[in-house]
């Protein structure tokens, strides 16, 4: 995810440019940059950094224009450095280029402009689109047909904004699934990413879709299909949000916005270059020891992969506390450390590598910050690409470092002979089919869960209860709820109630169950089994499964139906439904659901 302006008008346009950019700095915030066409010729300033940062050094509204296209990066390809930021320039500098999205054909086409004499200055996707548009200019001598043949060759996902030297007064513009916004002004005319690029300056809007290009001069604008050339013509939006809102994406909260991110979020973790996971994958195979680590949400990520690591792969790979790894794990020159960071940042965890590192151990890490400190120390990264995750709380980003890790197990299972090639391709598909679940659960459960949430928001205390890979679910299930709604819910597993809390359940005590599918035989009569013994001692049980309505009559006093789902994939729908239910808690006590009290997004002390 990263962040895309653009402004055409009849004054100059940087001041606005550096603001809308500063309102977009949430979508991505490593480094930033401006192309601005100043006497004739296009400047770029940029570097990396925070807007504010950069603009110090940069001075990025210094050049005087009356066009320009910005960019906020949130970093995918290409480490965080100066020559990797946007924008990017064609090699004679007639043109520039900002993009948020994956090029996934980028190496093949970039192999063809080197032959064809092309000079690069980064490793980024993008680059390549630049010098693709310079290419097709030099044989049309036309620009927009020359950005429509290059947008002809791209495969993956793109917003692109474009300005050149050869057609003064205007920015082209392009989509195919990231998001892109005109702003309509008066005599002047804007691009976002969304609103917030130009909420300060219009409130009326002209909403790209996908395959759509649009170009746009001061005055004037017009949208056709890249395929057809067909002119489209679209409705004015009127945004009625102001600026905060606006960043949330219309949401009430960061919490809320990350959660419904989830089905974006688990299709680029399905992109993740399949090099990256094969190596993780071997290093596993080749280790003696490994040992996956995290903190609190990341914690439980790598006891939910070593549920998986082990069911799937037949590979223990025990999953330890950051803040214990000292304490408890053997560590040699045959072991590997494989780390679980959003921020990368976290000091139990990166402490924890380095003492590793010490010992001569290998290590890798799961990471959501590419530049961190987690992965630029570790021998091998794979950047999650779930986007900045701005709310406190961890969601979107722990579903993705889960789905990560599951894709890795399924590689060490074909490595280690336990499923064919075949299988792994039946499971991954299955696995394809999550996005359009959650999305069923968010478009047709939220508001029974909201319910269900308001009903139960005077309950003090709640067991989460879970078996096999539930139980990693029912954990950092229990951790939304305790750090959003400052509730009390203990996550544990279910078969460890009868050996001693079950001394706790009468009327007072709520537990949430979390059953599998009934696919999974023996783990859902025992799950069951655990929620018999709740009821048989007055406790309430409220039972999140994938039956019929009433199903859970004699098992559940409340149930949250979920869709049918393959065993592969049920426990994340689980963990989506409790994100919701800890979401709409806290929002019935009335918590401050982005920042709760006490808590940091990176805790980078001892
Ligand atoms: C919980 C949460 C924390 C973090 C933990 C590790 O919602 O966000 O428990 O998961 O502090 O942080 P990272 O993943 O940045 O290493």
């Amino acid at each position: 995810m990263c962040g895309i302006s653009g402004i055409v008008g009849f004054k100059n346009i940087a001041m606005p440019l550096l603001n809308s950019i500063r309102h977009l700095e949430y979508r991505g915030y490593d480094s930033c940059g401006v192309a601005i066409m100043s006497n004739n010729s296009i400047v770029v300033r940029k570097n990396i950094g925070s807007v504010d940062e950069v603009n110090e050094r940069e001075k990025l509204s210094e050049p005087d224009g009356k066009i320009g296209i910005a960019h906020t990066r949130w970093a995918t390809h290409g480490g965080v450095t100066k020559e990797n930021t946007h924008p990017h320039l064609s090699c004679e500098g007639d043109f520039a280029l900002v993009h948020n999205g994956i090029i996934s054909n980028y190496s093949e086409i970039k192999k063809e402009l080197i032959h064809g004499g092309h000079r690069f200055n980064s490793e980024t996707d993008t680059e390549v689109i630049v010098h693709l548009i310079e290419k097709y200019f030099v044989l049309s001598k036309d620009a927009e047909k020359a950005f429509i043949r290059a947008l002809k060759r791209l495969e993956g996902t793109y917003a692109i904004a474009m300005i050149t030297t050869h057609e003064k007064d205007k920015i082209f513009c392009a989509k195919r699934e990231s998001p892109l916004v005109i702003g309509l002004g008066d005599e002047i005319n804007y691009l976002g990413s969304d609103f917030n690029a130009f909420i300060d300056y219009t409130k009326n809007a002209v909403v790209l879709d996908d395959d759509e290009y649009a170009v746009v001069s001061r005055d004037h604008y017009f949208i056709k299909k890249i395929i057809s050339g067909e002119v489209i013509r679209k409705r004015i939006t009127e945004i009625n949000w102001d600026s905060d809102m606006a960043k949330k994406g219309g949401y009430p909260h960061y919490m809320l916005k990350e959660i419904y991110e989830q089905p974006q979020c688990i299709v680029n973790a399905m992109q993740v270059d399949k090099a990256l996971i094969k190596k993780l994958s071997d290093m596993i195979m080749k280790s003696r020891h490994v040992y996956l680590i995290g903190a609190g949400t990341t914690y439980y990520v790598s006891l939910m992969s070593e549920y998986h690591f082990s069911s799937i792969a037949g590979v223990f790979t025990p999953a330890i506390n950051s803040d214990e790894f000292k304490n408890l794990a053997y560590i040699d020159k045959d072991t590997l450390i494989i780390a679980v960071s959003q921020s990368g940042e976290t000091y139990d965890t990166l402490n924890a590598l380095k003492f590793a590192k010490g010992k001569g151990a290998k290590t890798a890490a799961i990471v959501n910050v590419m530049g961190s400190s987690i992965a630029r120390l570790v021998d091998h990264t794979i950047m999650q690409g779930s986007g900045p995750e701005i709310c406190v709380i961890s969601t979107k980003a722990a579903l993705s470092q889960m789905a990560i890790l599951l894709l890795v197990a399924l590689e060490m299972a074909v490595n280690n002979k336990r499923i064919s090639v075949r299988n792994k391709n039946e499971i991954e598909k299955q696995i394809s089919h999550l996005p359009e679940l959650i999305q069923k659960v968010l478009n047709e459960k939220s508001g029974f869960i909201h319910t269900i949430a308001n009903k139960f928001s005077h309950i003090n205390n709640w067991l989460y209860l879970g078996r096999g890979k539930y139980y990693p679910i029912a954990l950092e299930s229990s951790l939304k709820m305790k750090e959003v709604a400052y509730v009390h819910a203990e996550g544990m597993p279910a078969g460890f109630l009868k050996h001693g809390t079950i001394a706790l359940i009468d009327e007072k005590l709520y537990s949430v169950i979390f059953m599998p599918p009934r696919s999974d035989e023996e783990l859902y009569r025992l799950t069951a089994g655990s929620a018999e013994e709740i009821k048989a001692r007055k406790g309430f049980t409220l039972g999140f499964h994938f039956g019929e309505k009433g199903e859970g009559e004699k098992l559940f006093s409340e149930e949250i139906i979920l869709p049918k789902a393959h065993s592969i994939i049920a426990p994340f729908l689980e963990l989506v439904v409790a994100q919701l239910f800890a979401y709409f808690t806290a929002v019935a006590l009335k918590r401050n659901i982005d920042k709760p009290r006490s808590l940091a997004k990176s805790v980078t002390v001892a």
